[in-house]
């Protein structure tokens, strides 16, 4: 498995985006990640397709896009356009969730289902088999800065048992309250892509943080056999 840093910019100086992508791509970061929020499905608002479309025009490495926003089926054409490489609904904001994660592939883009805390892994059953990756929200979604769920590693385990069921060798992204204290067991529970807001940006040196978080991550890397339940 490849390990992935994927700094959340939600955390960054958003006057100055363009600085924090390449401060976090100097640091080794392996994704950008842009959270969508629509003031419906999470009580935040964030941004759309244009910021998309500028970080595109700065960012070396590939965006990924975490949409929290009802009907995300809408705006899935232009957020592929704006650039993004990879897109992620939440299966709680989708009723037919097999033509989205097609339309998303249609254009190209890694298409991904998210999970929200409450939300059962049984919810991905029907659709392991069709996912570039599945996201497992390790904080309830809707701002930057909480703290990591306790328990959720469990949670990560199930999911890449699930795809490894099926002989899906998609990738398991955690996102929420991820940081250097829990990096080591989230990969250890089979996690590859690790979001990181507050524990890269809300640090004086992003850059720095950012090699730490992967350094605290490889730890777990390989460490032993996923923990049941
Ligand atoms: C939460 C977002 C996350 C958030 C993570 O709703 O989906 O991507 O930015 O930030 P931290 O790492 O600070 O929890
Ligand atoms: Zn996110």
């Amino acid at each position: 498995m490849t390990l992935r840093i994927a700094p959340s910019i939600l955390s960054a100086d958003f006057a100055a985006l363009g600085a924090a992508v390449g401060v976090v791509e100097a640091g080794g970061a392996d994704l950008i990640h842009v959270d969508v929020m629509d003031g419906h499905f999470v009580p935040n608002l964030t941004v759309g397709p244009l910021v998309v479309e500028a970080l595109a025009r700065v960012a070396r490495i590939p965006l990924d896009v975490h949409l929290m926003i009802t009907d995300p089926e809408r705006y899935v054409d232009a957020f592929a356009d704006a650039g993004a490489a990879m897109i992620s609904v939440h299966v709680e904001t989708v009723t037919h969730l097999h033509r989205t994660i097609d339309s998303i592939k249609a254009r190209g883009v890694e298409a991904g289902a998210v999970l929200n805390p409450s939300t059962p892994v049984s919810a991905l059953e029907e659709i392991a088999r069709d996912l570039d990756f599945a996201l497992v929200m390790t904080v309830n979604p809707g701002f930057g800065g909480q703290h990591f769920i306790p328990g959720s590693e469990a949670k990560i385990a199930r999911v890449r048992r699930l795809l490894d069921d099926v002989g899906n060798t998609a990738a398991v992204e955690v996102d929420g309250g991820v940081d250097c204290s829990n990096a080591a067991r989230v990969a250890e529970a089979g996690a590859e892509i690790l979001v990181a807001g507050a524990a890269i940006f809300g640090t004086s040196d992003p850059e720095a943080a950012t090699r730490a978080l992967r350094a605290a991550a490889e730890e777990g890397v390989g460490a032993g056999v996923a923990p049941e339940k």
